[in-house]
């Protein structure tokens, strides 16, 4: 079985090949905007010490599992215990993974598909010129007067931002949430409209002549369900007998004045700025502010479809799963190998075009300063564990995928260089991906804390705004984007399809065939998850109650996390050794202990602070409050 095995056709092939499937939407979507939300340099710095104290020793043990083994995961674990055992729960767990997390990666992989067709459609300029006109408009008709009001409310929302953060980070989140809570059950409370309700049935028992006239207010004639006075009373309870409830809801009602305050001090300072301000500079302000918000709207309407069209993002979706299976077909050195022999390169060329363009900006000094330069005051306790889940994610660990690609590793390689190798690119990527989003976000004037939009509502923005060329710019960055996914969702599909191959006997084709066709089945509930237009501005608000968001938070945060603690457990503790010794044979023998001491206590034991971190049984903002603010 084992001679007859398909190999990688070098040992660049397979680096690349892992690389490939390591770099993707998890390097240049996800951890640029993580960076953003949690204020840059101390993240970055703690992403790096979770690539170097979990990621990489994982790394290492996947591919010596895969690499001994010479089988897929489900296999590998049967092959290294000798027969049936529990421990090959580990590898139906990672195709579990692999299927789950391919079925939502194609869709915003389709995005991308889409984002750089319409970059090239829009290669015009033409809603850079639009806003150009608008803009021009709105100077020529548009009081002085009145722009003045608009900058200043424009500049006070924009500028107390991070003071009213501060103020809500002053107490706990729970505060807050509870705050909420209150404020939708008093909604709920006054639809039901109990106490108009009680005054009416008081006041019809002394005046009942009035009766005709109240009978025609429609919502005191409706009775008042037991439903309706049982959700009144919840309302009640927690205000007046749930003491810890109240005591939440009242330091939040404290700070809300105090916000109120900050804002109106924001808006007078903001006032009394522009009011300094000569009326000509003014119309070139109010003219320029114009022009970013018609930008936007245009923008908005141009790129922000897809997302919150279901039937378009199916139709992407398909079409990328296509181009996945057609090169998972190709088999592993005639498809995955060859397909990333292409990709990969193409992909660091483009990345470089751009990071060097990036240098050339005005905003290249503030990007630097944003993604290197500490800022604690965004950074939150649960950040560390953020930065954990993005490294499983990023580095395609805790689901088998190097198990699989291992396997079809020659022994005789080195193991260290490469995991260091492979980690190590993954790693150069990401950060590559923060100064080539970073100068243009800044230099053309976008936030970059805008969360998972980031990088499908910020940056075509900044695109558009740079005009023509911006368009040429955002059909290398789009077309970068799908290359960089194409890599990563060819390792998911052939995770999920060699357990098909090696443990039932299909046939390549038939396997990726029909997997290929039930995961993007599968998929169409993420593609159709985000109706509301949750790629542009509703994202954030909406992130993380749609399909696409609640699978992919099962998948990171839960099945990698766990199968990422099992591996490292199994290879440290249950393993027998002289499959380890055969596949570190000629490591430095200081190296190995090193990496023991990691795979065996501190990955395990950083892993389950995650695990219990996402399960909600250890709230690291609640617990660490006041630790770092
Ligand atoms: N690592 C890829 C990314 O950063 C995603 C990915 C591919 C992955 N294969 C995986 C994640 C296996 C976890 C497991 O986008």
């Amino acid at each position: 079985m084992s001679d007859q095995r398909a190999q990688w056709g070098s040992r660049i092939g397979f680096i690349l090949a892992a690389a490939g499937s390591a770099i993707g939407l998890g390097n240049i979507w996800r951890f640029p905007y993580m960076t953003g939300e949690n204020g840059g340099g101390w993240f970055v710095l703690i992403y790096l010490v979770c690539v170097a104290l979990v990621g990489l020793p994982i790394m290492m043990a996947e591919i010596m599992i895969g690499r001994s083994a010479q089988k897929q995961p489900v296999g590998a674990f049967r092959q290294l215990q000798g027969g049936r055992t529990a421990w090959a729960g580990v590898g139906w767990l990672g195709v579990l993974a692999g299927f789950i997390i391919l079925s939502y990666y194609i869709v915003v992989a389709g995005w991308a598909m889409d984002y750089t067709l319409k970059s090239i459609v829009n290669f015009s300029g033409a809603m850079h010129d639009r806003a150009e006109l608008e803009a021009t408009k709105y100077r020529a008709v548009v009081d002085p007067a009145q722009m003045r009001r608009e900058l200043t409310e424009h500049r006070a929302v924009r500028d107390s931002k991070p003071a009213i953060a501060r103020i809500k980070n002053s107490i706990v989140p729970s505060a807050w949430n509870a705050y909420e809570q209150y404020v939708a059950a008093l909604k709920n409370a006054q639809t039901v409209n109990v106490t108009r309700h009680e005054a009416w049935n008081t006041a019809w028992a002394d005046q009942p002549d009035d009766v005709v006239t109240r009978l025609n207010e429609p919502d005191l004639r409706a009775p008042i369900s037991a439903e309706d006075r049982a959700r009144f009373e919840l309302v009640q309870a927690k205000l007046f007998e749930k003491s810890v409830f109240a005591g939440k809801v009242g330091q939040a009602l404290g700070l809300l004045e105090q916000i109120e305050l900050t804002r109106k001090q924001y808006w007078l300072e903001s006032k009394t700025h522009f009011g300094a301000v000569p009326d000509d500079q003014i119309r070139s302000l109010a003219e320029n502010m114009t022009r970013r918000k018609v930008m936007r709207e245009q923008v908005e309407n141009a790129f922000g479809a897809v997302a919150g069209d279901g039937w378009m993002s199916t139709f992407w979706m398909a079409l990328f799963m296509i181009v996945t299976i057609a090169i998972v077909a190709g088999g592993i050195a005639g498809g995955i190998e060859r397909a990333c022999g292409i990709l990969m390169p193409t992909l660091f060329i483009l990345m470089l075009v751009l990071v060097v363009y990036g240098m050339f900006q005005r905003g290249f000094g503030e990007a630097i300063t944003f993604v290197f330069k500490p800022d604690a005051t965004k950074l939150h306790p649960s950040s560390v564990l953020q930065a954990m889940g993005q490294a499983f994610f990023s580095l395609s660990l805790g689901m088998g995928a190097m198990i699989t690609y291992g396997s079809y590793q020659q022994r005789k390689s080195h193991l260290v260089s490469e995991s260091i190798t492979i980690a190590g690119l993954d790693t150069a990527v990401a950060l590559l991906a923060c100064l080539m989003i970073f100068p243009i976000v800044f230099t053309f004037g976008q936030e970059p804390s805008s969360g998972p939009g980031l990088v499908f509502m910020s940056m075509p923005l900044a695109f558009a705004e740079i005009g023509k060329g911006g368009m040429l710019l955002a059909v290398v960055f789009f077309g970068l984007l799908v290359f960089a996914a194409l890599t990563s969702s060819i390792s998911l599909l052939e995770v999920v399809a060699s357990y098909f191959i090696d443990e039932w006997g299909w046939s390549r084709m038939k396997a990726v065939s029909i997997l290929g066709g039930v995961i993007f089945l599968f998929g169409i509930p993420s593609a159709f998850g985000g109706d509301v237009q949750f790629a542009m501005g509703g994202w954030s608000a909406s992130y993380g109650t749609d399909f696409l968001s609640t699978m992919d938070y099962l998948a990171s945060n839960w099945m990698l996390p766990l199968g990422g603690f099992l591996i490292a457990v199994y290879v440290g503790w249950v393993m027998p050794s002289s499959f380890r010794k055969a596949e570190l044979d000629g490591v430095a023998p200081l190296f190995v202990m090193g990496w023991l001491l990691l795979v065996r206590f501190v990955a395990p034991a950083l892993v389950i602070i995650i695990l219990l971190q996402s399960i909600g049984v250890l709230d690291a903002d609640e617990l660490f409050h006041g630790l770092l603010n």
